[in-house]
């Protein structure tokens, strides 16, 4: 059995501790969060409060004897921590993306891995999403030919959604504890890290970024566009797009975070669509519209991926299930490794330099030397940040109830978590 303990009991843990649950390898042995009250509550829901816990992280990691640590607090912890826990000799890490805030707290967090020879895994479970995986499948046999042009829509919606405490949005929206704003460098991750995996690509070339404040510390409306490394001159040239729109009025009930994703993508000899993830299960998805994989090719529309599960929370169990099997076999890498964990890193970061210099930025130049040099420092929102904030957002509480009162199919909202 593999012993495992977890820092940080924040709003993610719930998702994180599933994979743990329902192994037969492993065993969660303890819990550590600067706030009892938040490890507590969680120990408690999840069914194992008679679980150790811990105020002290570094208590926990010098008593426990620990396998596997879980690291899943704010970015600028996670360097420290994972150090710690390497020291210690923990055999093995999760750490939750984005591998850290700096470029440089990255190559530290790579170094002290290989040091201590630890196994370093960086948490992106939408690799994982069983829809996305089919998706992939596809792509690779070339269903569309060669994928050409990737996009992909993010919505953030008026929900209703799972809650999510102002303490998580405290540390986010500040540059100096996130790396970058709350969308598109720190949810963005996500994103980016499909549009590199659906497109066999590991890295881009350049980038062209707006990012918009308009709405208050949240980094939407936002547009980034990208060309990924042309690998020979007679190969095809292939481009990629985000877009986040905060959708404030939009009525739209999701599991979890008040988001959702919409994935296009253009090849040689046909079109593949892919609807929905972070929300996927609600209303939109029992539409005839909206199933999970539409491709268009010779001629016909085929939908693909019916029979497969379209909640987010099989996203966390796979990614987890995939680590402790890499632990416990010692065959395979973890996905991400430290190396492909930075590279999302320093794309999440291209953008907002892109915004602030007005040009297009090339990968070459977010590196831990000109984070040092000051060349690749990400701003904090702007003095006009805000500005849309009462006249936009104040109509959203107003427009969700009219339109729960107009007789909205989906009048409550609960929080599902069933084991
Ligand atoms: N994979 C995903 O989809 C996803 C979604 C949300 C968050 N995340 C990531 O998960 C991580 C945590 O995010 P969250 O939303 O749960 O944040 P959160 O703010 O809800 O939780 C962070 C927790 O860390 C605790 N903490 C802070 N300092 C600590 C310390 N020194 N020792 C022990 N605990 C400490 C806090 O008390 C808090 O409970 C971040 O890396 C974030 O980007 C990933």
């Amino acid at each position: 059995m593999l012993r495992v303990g977890i820092i940080g009991c924040g709003d993610i843990s719930n998702l994180n501790v599933l994979g743990y649950i329902f192994s037969q390898d492993t065993e969660l042995v303890a819990v550590s969060d600067v706030d009892k009250a938040c490890a507590t509550n969680k120990l408690e829901r999840w069914g194992l409060r008679t679980l150790k816990y811990y105020q002290d992280y570094k208590e926990m990691v010098d008593e426990e004897d620990l396998d596997i640590v879980e690291i899943l607090t704010p970015h600028h912890l996670h360097a420290p921590m994972t150090e710690y826990c390497a020291r210690a000799g923990v055999k093995a890490i999760s750490l939750q993306k984005p591998m850290a805030h700096t470029i440089a707290d990255c190559d530290r967090i790579i170094q002290m891995c290989k040091e201590e020879n630890t196994i370093l895994k960086v948490f992106e479970n939408f690799r994982f999403y069983p829809i996305y995986l089919r998706a992939k499948e596809l792509l690779d046999e070339k269903i569309i030919g060669e994928p050409l042009n990737f996009r992909i829509v993010n919505i953030l919606t008026g929900g209703p959604s799972m809650p999510v405490g102002l303490r998580a949005y405290s540390w986010r929206i500040n540059v100096e504890t996130c790396g970058g704003g709350p969308e598109v460098f720190d949810d963005g991750q996500h994103k980016l890290s499909v549009a590199l995996w659906l497109m066999d690509e590991q890295r881009v070339e350049e980038v062209y970024g707006w990012i918009n404040y308009f709405t208050g510390a949240i980094d939407s409306p936002a547009n980034i566009i990208w060309k990924y490394p042309q690998k020979s001159p007679d190969s095809p040239p292939k481009f990629g797009s985000m877009e986040f729109t905060f959708a404030s009025n939009l009525y739209f009930p999701s599991n979890y975070y008040g988001i959702d994703e919409f994935i296009e993508i253009s090849g040689t000899k046909g079109i593949m669509w892919i609807n929905q993830c972070t929300s996927g299960g609600n209303f939109l998805s029992k539409t005839p519209q909206y199933p999970p994989i539409v491709v268009y090719v010779n001629g016909k529309v085929k939908k693909y991926g019916e029979d497969l599960p379209r909640d987010w929370r099989y996203s966390f169990i796979n990614s987890t299930m995939h680590f402790i099997d890499v632990v416990k076999t010692g065959k395979g890498k973890p996905i991400y490794t430290g190396e492909e964990g930075k590279n999302l890193v320093i794309f999440g970061k291209m953008p907002y330099i892109s915004h602030q210099e007005g040009r297009i930025v090339k990968w070459e130049e977010i590196n831990a030397e000109a984070e040092r040099k000051g060349t690749c420092y990400i701003e904090p929102p702007p003095p006009s940040a805000g500005r849309g904030m009462v006249k936009y957002n104040m109509r959203k509480k107003k427009d969700l109830k009219k339109g729960i009162e107009q007789g909205l199919k989906h009048k409550t909202f609960e929080y599902e978590y069933n084991l």
